[in-house]
């Protein structure tokens, strides 16, 4: 595995790559979640790409960038024992040279869920990726469903602006308790970590009343607030019953595949969880389908 830390190595050590190239972009704190993505990348591509990088612009003056987890030495290791090909780590200065001044917007799938709570996250987000996507030259992207919006909005850059990849949305990986993995489950205490499953319940209990015929969204949102509402700890920012494919409200009873999504805080440590329904779509096939993208036609 080879690791480099700046442009023009980057570009070399890429141009060696042979063959198709997956890429994972990761702001590191790595956990099984992100090597579910590895080990993707690498059964379907010659070459795996991993990049580490906490992206500056993408995080609110009142959220964690300062704390976010690093460690570098851990995440390489990881990376080597999944069998990563190739990982970039620059510094900010070196993605944001003074002078710098382009961003990316994506105007109507980044409003509402969390673009309505994060302001300006998303074109932190694009901006990122659109320049790690330029440098990467890959096939394949591969996200995870545990960030949907974020996947959606990269799935609408990447066919605005013509890159030739594909986006690849793998399914959250969980802790046994239904927890989905994430970089800031390592924030919480010991009492906020019991309580903080209550998301996956939330999302369980609405896709049973689904899978029982239920297909009023309010009533969804009703039995997902219900039983957000038994745990004490948990601080509800918001929850949504969406369409899958534009992530607009539902009002009224639809066909159409929904997107279940909350954003909960538990103590001081914002999370976020969400579900396609019906349930048989959150497969690799299935929310590719909805939240990911073929590339363009040549
Ligand atoms: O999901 C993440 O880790 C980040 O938002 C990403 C896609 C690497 C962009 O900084």
């Amino acid at each position: 595995m080879q690791v480099v830390e700046t442009i023009p190595a980057l570009r070399a050590a890429r141009a060696a790559l042979s063959g198709q190239v997956g890429l994972v972009t990761t702001m590191g704190a790595l956990h099984a979640g992100h090597l579910a993505l590895v080990a993707a990348a690498r059964e379907e591509n010659d070459a795996t790409l991993v990049t580490i990088f906490v992206n500056p612009t993408q995080f609110g003056p009142n959220e964690d960038l300062s704390k976010y987890p690093r460690d570098l030495p851990r995440d390489l290791a990881l990376l080597e024992a999944a069998g990563a090909d190739l990982v970039f780590t620059p510094t900010p200065a070196l993605m944001y040279p003074p002078g710098f001044q382009t961003a990316v917007a994506v105007e109507v799938i980044s409003q509402g869920l969390e673009g309505g709570h994060r302001p300006g996250h998303f074109q932190g987000v694009a901006t990122v990726v659109a320049k790690l996507f330029n440098l990467a030259g890959a096939d394949r992207a591969y996200f995870g469903q545990k960030d949907a919006q974020q996947v959606a909005v990269i799935r609408t850059m990447a066919q605005d602006l013509n890159f030739p990849l594909a986006v690849i949305v793998c399914p959250t990986v969980r802790e046994s308790d239904g927890l989905a993995m994430s970089s800031r489950n390592m924030y919480l205490s010991p009492e906020q970590r019991r309580a903080a499953p209550v998301l996956y319940r939330a999302l369980l209990a609405a896709g049973e009343s689904y899978a029982a015929g239920e297909r009023n969204p309010e009533a969804l949102e009703s039995q997902m607030q219900a039983v957000l509402a038994g745990e004490p700890l948990a601080q509800v920012e918001y929850v949504s019953v969406a369409d899958a494919r534009t992530l607009q409200p539902v009002t009224d009873e639809a066909d159409s595949p929904l997107l279940l999504s909350m954003a909960v805080k538990v103590g001081v440590t914002r999370l976020i969880d969400n579900m396609l329904l019906p349930g048989e779509l959150n497969t690799r096939a299935g929310l590719t389908q909805m939240l990911g993208g073929e590339p363009p036609a040549p």
